[in-house]
């Protein structure tokens, strides 16, 4: 370690650091501090309660599946407006048994179990499922089998599409579990804010499928869900963002998700859904002729670059450093890399590097496969 000087190296990998942690975290307290709070502006009517198609799509899920329609079942919302289907792809673990069972002890709710002889994946399961939907139902919802609502979960989502200009609603997602296993409350806590913060500007392209609500006729003007992606939330929820409707996520409610075993290769996978979604959503919005100018398309533009190009910006600025180090052998440099090390120790520090390392893991798995269709 001869040399104390910095290196053009060491110079270039700062600013692009400080352009990967800068960005976001500005976007982030603009976001908090000038958007949270702020009203919605849009008229908000709690005795609004549309007739609603529930679909919950399974997979294997028989240890689920029954508490998933007692949480719905426990709703507080009329009951003659809610109508269930759960959508089977060939479980070969007695899911759809189960639904049998539960439907036979609840005959005062209306529930149809579709059942395909074959995996597919979700989306196109879903899609079979709209079929299905009854003509005069406003809303359609999807809700993985794993996700929990709160009780007065629906009637906090109904209440914003009494205004015409609301086209899907999305709700705070946190992890049940109360330890913070995975860092996952961290993670959406962050997350939450800024999903919240866009939402109350426009609109939000990242939703979540533990409960995304639609107005129908806007799935029906987009020709049902694409399967591009692989999503059913944020791909379809950004089309109708981009005709010009707002997709929100709301703040006066929490659904929760218990962590399943195979976390990682979830957010890896979800990271690649993600990315599909970035690339190809704004185009396929002009594709379909649906595309109108608005304020969403910023906020688009921002998300785009924090997904797409911003982790590529911690990949370089670490490269370069550890080049430089082999190359010039700096003290400087060894620094700057041991204090990059330690700030590991701090949890929010490390939930941020995690989550770079999946989307870069991410886009290279997209190279190959595109996980339409996942291994549960
Ligand atoms: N019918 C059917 N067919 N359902 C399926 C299939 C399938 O081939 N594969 C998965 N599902 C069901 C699961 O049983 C579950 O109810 C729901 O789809 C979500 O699947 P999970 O395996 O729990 O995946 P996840 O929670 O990581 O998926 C999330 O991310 C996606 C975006 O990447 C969900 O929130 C999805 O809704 C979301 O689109
Ligand atoms: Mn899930």
């Amino acid at each position: 370690m001869a040399q104390t000087t910095i290196t053009l190296l060491d110079i270039i990998a700062l600013v692009l650091a400080a352009i990967h942690f800068g960005v976001p975290l500005t976007y982030y307290y603009y976001m908090k501090t000038k958007y949270l709070n702020k009203p919605w502006n849009i008229k908000i009517d709690p005795n609004y309660q549309p007739k609603i198609t529930i679909i919950i799509p399974t997979y294997n899920e028989a240890k689920l599946i029954q508490q998933k329609l007692d949480n719905i079942y426990e709703q507080e919302y009329p009951r003659e407006k809610l109508e269930i289907i759960v959508i089977d792809s060939a479980s070969t673990d007695g899911t759809p048994e189960k639904v049998k069972q539960w439907v036979m002890r609840h005959p005062d709710i209306k529930i149809t179990l579709l059942q395909e002889p074959i995996r597919r994946g979700m989306v196109p399961a879903l899609n079979y499922a709209l079929k299905h939907v009854p003509k005069d139902n406003e809303l359609v919802i999807f809700t993985d089998a794993d996700a929990f609502w709160e009780q007065d979960t629906l009637k906090h989502v109904t209440k914003y599409f009494a205004d015409p200009s609301i086209g899907a609603v999305t709700t705070c997602i946190a992890p049940l579990e109360e330890k913070d296993k995975y860092l996952e409350t961290t993670y959406r806590n962050y997350y939450n804010i800024i999903r919240i913060g866009e939402s109350k500007i426009h609109s939000t392209p990242i939703h979540n499928g533990a409960l995304i609500a639609f107005r129908k006729e806007l799935l029906e003007k987009i020709g049902g869900l694409p399967t591009y992606t692989g999503n059913n939330d944020s791909t379809p929820a950004s089309l109708i963002a981009f005709m010009g409707y707002r997709v929100v996520q709301i703040d006066d409610t929490t659904v929760k998700e218990p962590l399943r075993c195979n976390q990682l290769r979830r957010k890896i996978r979800r990271a690649q859904h993600l990315i599909l979604h970035f690339i190809h959503t704004k185009c396929y919005a002009k594709k379909l002729g649906i595309y109108r100018r608005s304020q969403f398309d910023n906020i688009w533009r921002i998300e785009n670059l924090l997904h797409l190009v911003n982790p590529w910006l911690l990949i370089i600025a670490s490269s370069l450093l550890v080049t430089s180090l082999l190359l010039y052998k700096s003290m400087i440099t060894l620094t700057l890399l041991i204090i990059g090390v330690m700030l590991l120790l701090y949890k929010h520090f490390r939930v941020w590097i995690f989550n770079q390392l999946y989307l870069v893991i991410a886009s290279i798995r997209n190279i190959k496969t595109k996980e339409i269709s996942w291994a549960k």
